[in-house]
């Protein structure tokens, strides 16, 4: 079998590339390389070009005789999207619509997507379950949403099915320390912790005065490897007949910020230079996943634990301060 990889040069992307190839599927990857790397895809068949670019992707899958497609490509800036709102609705929607036509005419069945918690907002209760209300409070958000409806209408229009993967917060590194993230592109916190560390600028903690157990806000840290074992269980699924399902992607755990820089100091040995901020606009108190459908349905659960994320990432970004370009 043969996967199509949008996306594949990138952070998420990149790691789950890994992970496909090692299930014994046979892979393209497709990347613009605009916010991707073409080392993190390695000797991996690569295209550099654009899903909106129909004509392309429909004769990249015919010539590789691709089966099963893994969609990351987008824009994931929550701040950017909302200063630019035409950028993500043009490259996120209207490219993955110019993606899904030529998938439709290529006669491909199955596709995996990369989608959010963030369709939740604020939730009202935790742990979050797929079926609480949808009530995106960013344009990213809301992007990510409007494809879930796409594929949703496809599935009930064209034989194409889907898994939709809802990603909690995608964070830790390959545990070889070959893959990560690029903390210059990132406005996460494992990357700014990270930062803080090994460059001695100090994180900004945004809040302590939450009404949680230590007053920073509560999210559930979900390595990476741990996520790519997720596409390939979704890419299983389908490939066994599996019906579209929507699965949250999380541990089901909730870590605070207070928590992240401790297990960092541990580990690490040394401080984490931190200050307080202000709470950032937009953010919630606490949210994790209730992880049971994507353990029933898929068989997959998270096995990996903070300190596996903290430890890789810091062995990534201490040997890669500039991403793949160090
Ligand atoms: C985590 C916690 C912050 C940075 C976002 C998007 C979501 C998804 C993942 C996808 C919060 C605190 C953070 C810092 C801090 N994006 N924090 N100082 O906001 O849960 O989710 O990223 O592609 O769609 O909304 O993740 O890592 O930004 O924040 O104190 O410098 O860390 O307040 O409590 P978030 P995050």
């Amino acid at each position: 079998m043969t996967v199509l990889v949008t996306g594949g040069a990138g952070y998420i992307g990149s790691i789950t590339l890994r992970a496909i190839r090692a299930s014994g599927r046979a892979v393209v990857v497709l990347d613009t390389l605009e916010r991707g790397h073409r080392a993190a895809v390695g000797d991996a068949p690569f295209v550099q070009g654009d899903i909106a670019d129909s004509p392309l992707v429909e004769r990249l899958c015919r010539e590789h005789e691709v089966d099963e497609v893994v969609h990351f490509a987008a824009y994931k800036a929550v701040g950017e999207s909302m200063e630019n709102p035409h950028k993500y609705f043009s490259n996120n929607v209207a490219g993955s619509q110019r993606l899904l036509e030529a998938l439709h005419r290529a006669g491909i069945g199955r596709i995996v997507f990369s989608s959010t918690a963030a369709v939740h907002g604020t939730p009202d209760s935790v742990p979050v379950r797929e079926s609480d209300p949808i009530r995106c409070e960013s344009v990213y958000a809301e992007t990510k949403l409007m494809i879930e409806r796409m594929l949703s209408w496809y599935g009930r229009t064209t034989p194409m099915r889907h898994v939709v993967l809802r990603y909690f917060n995608a964070a830790g590194a390959a545990t070889d320390g070959t893959l990560g993230e690029d903390w210059r592109f990132s406005e996460n916190l494992v990357p700014h912790v990270m930062k803080a560390l090994i460059e001695g600028t100090a994180l900004r903690v945004f809040g302590d005065d939450w009404p949680t157990p230590d007053g920073t806000g509560v999210r559930d840290y979900v390595h990476v490897e741990d996520l790519a074992a997720a596409h390939v269980a979704a890419l299983d699924h389908l490939a066994r007949g599996g019906e579209s399902v929507t699965c949250n992607v999380g541990t089901g755990l909730g870590t605070s910020v207070r928590e992240i820089i401790a297990v960092t100091e541990r580990i690490s040995g040394r401080p984490v230079p931190h200050g307080i901020a202000p709470r950032r606009a937009g953010d919630p108190v606490a949210c994790w996943a209730d992880v049971s459908t994507a353990a029933e349905v898929l068989g997959w659960t998270a096995t990996r634990t903070i300190d596996d994320i903290i430890a890789s990432a810091l062995a990534w970004h201490t040997s890669h301060p500039h991403g793949h370009d160090s």
